[in-house]
């Protein structure tokens, strides 16, 4: 290997690191605007539309056996199967399949667990 080669391997493996660090600085920078995680704002309004009539806004529940958000029933499965309980229905709870998207319904499942007190 000539002495040239090999600086231009070094020069490689610096401009790498560049890379690395810029796309890291980006990220973090971007981090707060850009998020993938369920939106309990926008989850509030689909509760408000959907759900408050049997759940309340507060959470504590309408209608008969309709769970206590505020005291945490109904929550205690992780948000992809309380979604997917709500896509099928569960007793005098209706299914939210076709009306609300999956995202959507993670949104609401992220709202229900701010009613907790
Ligand atoms: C027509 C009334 C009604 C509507 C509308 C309704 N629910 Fe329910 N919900 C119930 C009832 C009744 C239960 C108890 C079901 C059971 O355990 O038999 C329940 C149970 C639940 C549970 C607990 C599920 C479990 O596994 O124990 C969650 C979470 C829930 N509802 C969230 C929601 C959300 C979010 C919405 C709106 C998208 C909604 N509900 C709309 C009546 C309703």
């Amino acid at each position: 290997m000539t002495r040239n080669q090999m600086g231009y391997e070094r020069n490689d493996r610096h401009m790498k690191n560049w890379f690395l660090l810029f796309a890291l600085t980006l990220g973090v920078a971007l981090a707060p605007y850009v998020s993938w995680a369920a939106d309990p704002a926008n989850g509030r309004q689909g509760y408000d539309r959907y759900c408050v009539s049997c759940h309340g806004a507060d959470g504590r529940g309408l209608v008969a056996n309709a769970p206590d958000f505020s005291r945490g029933e109904g929550l205690m499965s992780p948000d992809l199967a309380i979604a997917q309980t709500l896509r099928s229905g569960k007793g005098g709870m209706p299914s939210f399949l076709g009306i609300l998207s999956n995202t959507e319904l993670l949104d609401v499942v992220a709202y229900l667990r701010t009613l907790q007190r």
